[in-house]
């Protein structure tokens, strides 16, 4: 797990590292320029002469790194050119010293975007400054460099993306690389940034966190699944998790099989499903290794199980608001762990009182639309902060927050958020939020000797929701995004799980 920063923390480190540390500015801008340039040649492969590159530069010191880049390349051989956007009257302190520096070193300045054809374009235009919508002729040249031919290269963050939140600013550059500087910015891993941005390499330019702050922010990669706890030799079925799954009703009892299998493939020991007498044929059939209870003596599944799941396909009827208030109340007085998804989150925000339920080891898992029923706030709204949003409703109901979406972003009650960075489109296909619920209840079933106080719950959920977005990727790759099912990514949990 590495850390993610805001514009403002970046702002912030850098100035602690210039102002504090005493490291003088143009020694971070020319290691950040020699890091891109080395990521720049990784591709050339030894053919620096035949490159054209065309370094398109604003006037803060963003652009400052580009005329270094630039300048880097002209004296390895490369046909390296400088455009200089914006008022020259607004460059920065170092952006006239590179300017300075270039000029003494001959390095061709154009004025004309389209003197010759490149065959890379480097874009130094706004990096963590930019603070406002791109208008006029920045949006035109914008426009202009995306319809170049070229391998496109952002230095930090594509021109236009909103550091913090992924956002569009008017327009955006459409990178193919992005080299970003000390650490991953929080608009790199959110959409559409994440997509703007292309691959992201991010270098180590000498500026660390060392002001005693405790970070808040995280992207969670497939190598932070190595997180996970081994299974131990001498468990048995009992000691590896018993999950019960408040889920399924007429017409729905996919939700619960879903949800169980989630959960067996991430390894529970039990599964007992929770769901009306009409489904028990069909969930026998399909998963004769899950428990089916069809009594109301919810008291006794209650007591028999470690972890719950409560919602997936349980509907919006009375009797399944009474199950969901049951389980709740008593899972916050005995303090088990529960995932509450889909229509229990629903009937949530139908019953606002039950907030009183919730707590620290309540992971709550809305996607977009449930998202908006629950905080009142539109979809547009959330979608244009998702970190703001997911952390603001743990701070609000002190339970996880999980927050689904193309990027699905945990948010803890305490104020620490993990961005995803698993998972691909095939994954928005009907039933994949129910494999979800397993995965999340299997991996806190994980840890049965850690007492329920100890317990990360957003950590580990965190980490669920990064091994369910390298399931649907093992999924991909194996049946293709268009033709995966919900199903494909449950065994594609537990074929990364194998590869552990
Ligand atoms: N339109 C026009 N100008 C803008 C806009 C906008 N939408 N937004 C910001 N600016 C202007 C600011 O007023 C400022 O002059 O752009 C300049 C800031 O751009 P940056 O180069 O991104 O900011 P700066 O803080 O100078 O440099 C940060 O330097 O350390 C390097 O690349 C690293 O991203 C980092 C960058």
């Amino acid at each position: 797990m590495k850390q993610v920063v805001t514009c403002q923390e970046m702002k912030f480190c850098d100035s602690y590292t210039i102002e504090r540390m005493g490291v003088p500015s143009c020694v971070l801008m020319e290691r950040a320029a020699l890091k891109v340039v080395e990521e720049l040649e990784k591709r050339f492969a030894g053919e620096n002469k035949k490159q054209k590159i065309l370094c398109v530069c604003g006037s803060g010191n963003n652009g400052g790194d580009g005329v270094a880049i630039a300048r880097i390349l002209h004296q390895h051989d490369c046909q390296s050119t400088i455009y200089l956007a914006g008022n020259p009257d607004h460059r920065t302190e170092e952006m006239r010293r590179q300017c300075q520096i270039a000029a003494n070193y001959q390095v061709p300045v154009v004025n004309n975007l389209h003197s010759e054809e490149y065959t890379t374009i480097v874009d130094a235009i706004f990096g963590v400054g930019l603070t406002r919508e791109i208008k006029g002729e920045y949006r035109n040249l914008i426009a202009e460099l995306n319809e170049m031919p070229g391998w496109k290269v952002a230095v930090d963050l594509p021109s236009g993306v909103d550091g913090d939140t992924g956002a569009e600013l008017g327009i955006a550059f459409h990178a193919d690389l992005t080299v970003t500087f000390a650490f991953r910015k929080a608009g790199l891993c959110l959409y559409p940034g994440r997509k703007l941005a292309g691959q992201v390499v991010v270098a180590d330019v000498g500026i660390y966190r060392e002001d005693g702050a405790e970070p808040k922010l995280f992207s969670m990669e497939k190598s932070d699944l190595r997180e996970l706890p081994e299974k131990e030799a001498d468990g048995n079925k009992g000691t590896f998790g018993k999950i019960l799954a408040v889920a399924g009703s007429s017409g729905m009892c996919g939700a619960a099989f879903l949800s169980a299998s989630g959960a067996f493939a991430t390894g529970a020991g039990m599964v007992k499903i929770v769901t009306p007498e009409e489904n028990r044929i069909p969930l026998q059939t399909m998963l004769p290794e899950a428990m089916i209870s069809c009594t109301d003596d919810l008291e006794k599944d209650f007591d028999w199980c470690d972890v719950l799941v409560i919602g997936p396909g349980i509907g919006m009827t009375v009797k399944a608001a009474d199950k969901v208030q049951f389980f709740l109340k008593k899972a916050k007085q005995e303090k088990k762990p529960v995932v509450l998804d889909a229509d229990g989150l629903n009937l949530l925000a139908e019953n606002p009182k039950w907030k009183n339920y919730l707590d620290s080891h309540v992971i709550l898992t809305p996607h977009m639309g449930e998202m908006s029923r629950l905080t009142g706030k539109s979809i547009r709204e959330l979608k244009s902060d998702r970190a703001g949003a997911a952390r603001a409703l743990a701070a609000e109901t002190g339970a996880v927050c999980v927050l689904k979406d193309a990027c699905t972003v945990t948010a803890a009650p305490d104020g620490r958020a993990w961005i995803s960075l698993s998972g691909n489109a095939g994954m928005a296909t009907a039933g994949s939020g129910d494999v979800l619920s397993g995965v999340l209840a299997g991996i806190q079933a994980m840890y049965p000797e850690t007492p329920v106080e100890e317990k990360d719950t957003g950590f580990y959920a965190a980490l669920g929701v990064l091994l369910h977005g390298a399931g649907g990727d093992q999924a991909a790759m194996r049946k293709g995004m268009a033709g995966m099912k919900a199903g494909d990514i449950a065994c594609g949990v537990a074929e990364i799980l194998k590869e552990q």
